[in-house]
C-alpha cells in the first residue's frame, strides 16, 4: 500500500474544470453482446454524480474485453445505461483520440458527461510499461491537453502499467474518485486480516493472470490453501499429472492453455499450496450435461462437481480469511452456476473474514452482508495487492501527488 496521502474530490474546487476520469466499466457481457451485470456501472456511478453536482466537465475512459475476445464491445449500451443510472443524458462518441473525439471534448460544458469509445481500441492501450514512458503514448499526448485533472476511479484496473492508467498522472494533477477510495480504505482493513488458515478460492479464465498471483502468493507465504477450478483448475489438474479425457484436453489447447501448463507444475513444485477439483460437469456432444470424476471427464468443462463443492465447502467453513476471485464454472450460462453459487454460499455462512473479488463473481453476491466481507469491484488488482505486490497505478499516483500537490502528506 501507498504511504502518500491521495488527494480525493474533496481537496479541489473542481467546478468548470475539465476532468478525465479513468473508471472500469469492463462487464461480462452475454454471447448477444449485450451487458449482463452493470455493478461496475453502477459502482462508478458515486464518483460521476458528485463530479456532475460539482458542475465540472466529465470525460469518462474505460476499456472493455481484449482485442479478439468476445467481449470486446464498443461501448454504446455501456453510455445508455450510466445515463440512466445517473438520470442525465450522457453523450457517447464513437472514437478515443480522433478529431471527433477531441471536437466532443473541447465543446463539453459543466455540469455534462461524455463517454469515449473502448479504450482498447487504441492498440498502445494494451502495451505495459513505466509510468513515464506512458505519458509519452499518442493516447495520453492527445487527450492530456484537454484537461485540468485526471481523476483515477479504476481499482480494478490498478494492477496493469497502461497508458490510461498510468501515463495520465505523470502529466496531470490526479485525485482518486469515490471508489477509489472506499476499495483503498477495504483493502487496508484486508491487509490486517492475515491470521491464519487463509484459504483462496481461484477460479475463472484469466489463467496467465492468476498464475502470476500465484506466484505472488507462494514467495511471500500468505496463503495456507488455495482451491482451484475453473479454467484454473484444470490447467493445474494436468500440470499436476492428472488425467483427463481427450475433448478436455482438446479444449484447453484451444484456449491455448496447454502452454501454461509448464509454468503451472514449477508453481505446483515451488511449493504452491493448490488444489484442484475432484470432479467436474462437461457437456456432452449430444448436448447433455455429465458430471464425472476429472480422470475420466470428456467434454466440454462448464463448472466443478458435486464432491469438489462439498470438499472445498468443508475446507472454506474451518479459514480464518476467505479471498475469492473468479467464477468456478461458465456462469453466462445460468445451468453453470451451481459451483460457484456453491462456494460463495459457503464463504458467506462461514465466520471467516471474506474478500471478494471482481466483476463476475462480485455479481452473484446480492444479498444483505454480514460483518467482515468486503465485495471489491477488483479481481486481479485485489489479488495482486494481498499478495503484497506494488499496484502500478498506485505508484502513478504517488509521482503525481509529489509532482503537482507537492510531496507526501
Ligand atoms: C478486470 O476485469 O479484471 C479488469 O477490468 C482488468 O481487465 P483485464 O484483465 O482485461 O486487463
Amino acid at each position: 500500500m501507498s504511504r502518500v496521502k491521495f488527494r480525493t474530490l474533496d481537496d479541489v474546487d473542481l467546478s468548470n474544470k475539465k476532468v478525465l476520469v479513468r473508471v472500469d466499466f469492463n462487464s461480462p457481457i452475454d454471447s448477444t453482446g449485450k451487458i449482463l451485470d452493470d455493478s461496475r456501472i453502477k459502482a462508478h456511478a458515486v464518483t460521476l454524480k458528485k463530479l456532475v453536482d460539482m458542475k465540472a466537465a466529465v470525460v469518462v475512459v474505460t476499456h472493455q474485453g481484449r482485442p479478439g475476445d468476445p467481449d470486446f464491445t464498443t461501448l454504446e449500451e455501456h453510455a445508455s445505461k450510466l445515463s440512466n443510472i445517473l438520470g442525465i443524458n450522457v453523450k457517447f462518441v464513437n472514437d478515443v483520440i480522433g478529431p471527433t473525439a477531441i471536437n466532443e471534448i473541447k465543446n463539453l460544458r459543466s455540469g455534462e458527461v461524455l463517454m469515449l469509445d473502448n479504450l482498447r481500441l487504441v492498440s498502445e492501450e494494451l502495451l505495459e510499461a513505466e509510468p513515464e514512458t506512458q505519458a509519452k503514448t499518442h493516447l495520453v499526448r492527445k487527450l492530456s491537453p484537454h484537461f485540468n485533472f485526471f481523476i483515477f476511479d479504476a481499482f480494478a484496473t490498478a494492477h496493469r502499467s497502461q497508458p490510461s492508467i498510468v501515463g495520465f498522472p505523470v502529466v496531470l494533477p490526479s485525485l482518486i474518485g469515490e471508489l477509489m477510495k472506499v476499495e483503498l480504505e477495504a483493502l487496508e482493513k484486508s491487509l490486517n486480516s492475515n491470521e491464519p488458515p487463509r484459504l483462496y478460492v481461484l477460479g475463472g479464465a484469466k489463467v496467465r493472470d492468476t498464475l502470476k498471483i500465484i506466484e505472488y502468493l507462494t514467495k511471500r507465504r500468505v496463503a495456507e490453501r488455495i482451491l482451484t477450478s475453473g479454467l484454473v483448475g484444470l490447467t493445474f489438474h494436468v500440470a499436476k499429472g492428472g488425467r483427463a479425457g481427450k475433448k478436455l484436453l482438446k479444449f484447453l489447447e484451444e484456449k491455448g492453455l496447454t502452454t501454461l501448463i509448464p509454468t503451472a507444475r514449477k508453481l505446483i513444485l515451488a511449493g504452491a499450496p493448490i488444489d484442484t477439483p475432484y470432479d467436474v460437469k462437461v457437456l456432452k456432444e449430444d448436448g447433455s450435461v455429465a458430471e464425472e470424476p476429472i480422470n475420466v471427464a470428456d467434454g466440454i468443462p462448464v463448472d466443478i462437481g458435486s464432491y469438489t463443492i462439498l470438499m472445498y465447502s468443508e475446507l472454506i467453513k474451518d479459514a480464518s480469511v476467505v479471498v475469492m476471485r473468479g467464477p468456478a464454472g461458465y456462469v453466462e450460462d445460468p445451468r453453470f452456476r451451481t459451483g460457484t453459487e456453491e462456494l460463495l454460499k459457503a464463504a458467506l455462512s462461514s465466520s471467516a473474514f471474506v474478500v471478494i473479488g471482481g466483476g463476475h463473481l462480485g455479481a452473484f453476491v446480492k444479498e444483505p452482508l454480514r460483518k467482515n466481507v468486503h465485495i471489491s469491484t477488483g479481481g486481479g488488482a485485489l489479488l495482486i495487492a494481498m499478495s503484497g505486490e506494488p499496484l502500478p497505478a498506485l505508484t502513478a499516483l504517488e509521482i503525481s501527488t509529489k509532482k503537482f500537490f507537492g510531496g507526501e502528506l
